[in-house]
C-alpha cells in the first residue's frame, strides 16, 4: 500500500487539522484518497493542496479521522488512490461555496478570480478562510458567531451570479440541494461536489449509489445538468450499514 509521510501537523480549529506533505502524485483538485486506518476502517479525504506541499484538512467525527488528524511529523498516512474525477477547472471569475470541512477540497481552485463562500454552524467550523482574499470572502454561521447570521444560499442570494463563469459547491448534500435548488433555473454553470457514505472508492460495494450513478467512481463532483435528473439528490441516501435513509 503507497503512503504519505506528513511532514507537519497544523491546527485548524478543535476538531480539525491539516496534514502537510510532499509527494511526486499528480491529482486533480475535487478527486480524493482512501486513507487506510490500521485496525479502524478506510475513509474518503480530498486534498486541500494538490501541488507540493501537498495537504489533506481532515475534521474528527469518529475513531478513523480522528487517529489521522492526530498524526505527528514523520508518520504515515496509508492510502489508494487518487479516484473519482474532480473539478473540471475553467478560466474566469469563479465562486466557491464551501461549508465546514467540505471547503478543503474548493481550496486548489482559488485564484486572483475567485470569490468565496464558507458557511459553518458557528465560528469553530470555518476553517482555512486565511487562504482567501478578504475582499472576496463571505462567512456565515447558522448562530452568527462569525461573519453574518445565516446559510450559505442566503449569502449567495446577495450577489450577482451572472459574475461567475463557474461556481464549485461542497458541503453536506443539504447544503448543496438548498444552492441546486436556488441556482437550477438561473443558466449559471455549477459543479457540486457529493460526499455519500464510501466503503470500497472504488464501485464494487454500491454503497455511494444516487440514482445509478456510483459517487466514487462517477463523481463525486456532478454538474447542475446530471444532478437535476436524480431524484435522490437531498433526499435519500444509504447509511454506512446500508440503510436507506431520508434527509
Ligand atoms: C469524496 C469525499 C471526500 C471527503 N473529503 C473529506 C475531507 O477532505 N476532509 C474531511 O474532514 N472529511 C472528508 N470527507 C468525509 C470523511 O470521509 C468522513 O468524515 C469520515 O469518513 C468519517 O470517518 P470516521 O470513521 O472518523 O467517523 P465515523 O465513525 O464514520 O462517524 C462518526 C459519526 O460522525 C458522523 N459523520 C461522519 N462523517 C460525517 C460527515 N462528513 N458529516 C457529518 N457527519 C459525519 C457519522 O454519521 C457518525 O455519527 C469526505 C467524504 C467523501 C465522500
Ligand atoms: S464506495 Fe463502493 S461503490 Fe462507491
Amino acid at each position: 500500500m503507497r503512503y504519505f509521510v506528513v511532514s507537519e501537523n497544523i491546527k485548524e480549529a478543535e476538531n480539525v487539522n491539516t496534514l502537510i506533505f510532499n509527494d511526486d502524485i499528480n491529482i486533480i483538485p475535487g478527486q480524493f484518497i482512501m486513507a487506510w486506518v490500521p485496525g479502524v476502517n478506510q475513509i474518503p479525504l480530498s486534498f486541500s493542496s494538490v501541488r507540493n506541499p501537498k495537504s489533506i484538512t481532515v475534521k474528527i467525527y469518529g475513531e478513523a479521522s480522528a487517529k489521522l488528524a492526530n498524526l505527528k511529523p514523520g508518520e504515515k498516512i496509508f492510502y489508494e488512490g487518487p479516484y473519482g474525477n474532480g473539478f473540471n477547472i475553467v478560466k474566469g471569475k469563479k465562486l466557491v461555496i464551501g461549508a465546514g470541512s467540505g471547503i478543503a477540497p474548493l481550496i486548489p481552485l482559488l485564484d486572483s478570480d475567485t470569490t468565496g463562500i464558507i458557511s459553518g454552524k458557528s465560528s469553530g467550523d470555518i476553517i482555512l478562510s486565511s487562504k482567501f482574499n478578504p475582499r472576496t470572502l463571505k462567512i456565515v454561521t447558522d448562530d452568527g458567531s462569525a461573519g453574518e447570521k445565516g446559510f450559505a444560499t442566503e449569502a449567495l442570494k446577495k450577489m450577482n451570479i451572472d459574475d461567475f463563469e463557474m461556481i464549485y459547491v461542497c458541503g453536506p448534500e443539504i447544503m448543496l440541494k438548498s444552492v441546486f435548488d436556488y441556482v437550477k433555473n438561473k443558466g449559471v454553470n455549477c459543479q457540486f461536489s457529493l460526499e455519500r457514505s464510501m466503503k470500497c472508492g472504488i464501485g464494487i460495494c454500491d454503497s455511494c449509489s444516487i440514482n445509478g450513478y456510483q459517487v466514487c467512481r462517477d463523481g463525486p463532483v456532478f454538474t447542475l445538468g446530471q444532478l437535476k435528473g436524480m431524484d435522490e439528490f437531498g433526499r435519500t441516501k444509504l447509511s454506512y450499514s446500508g440503510k436507506r435513509i431520508f434527509f
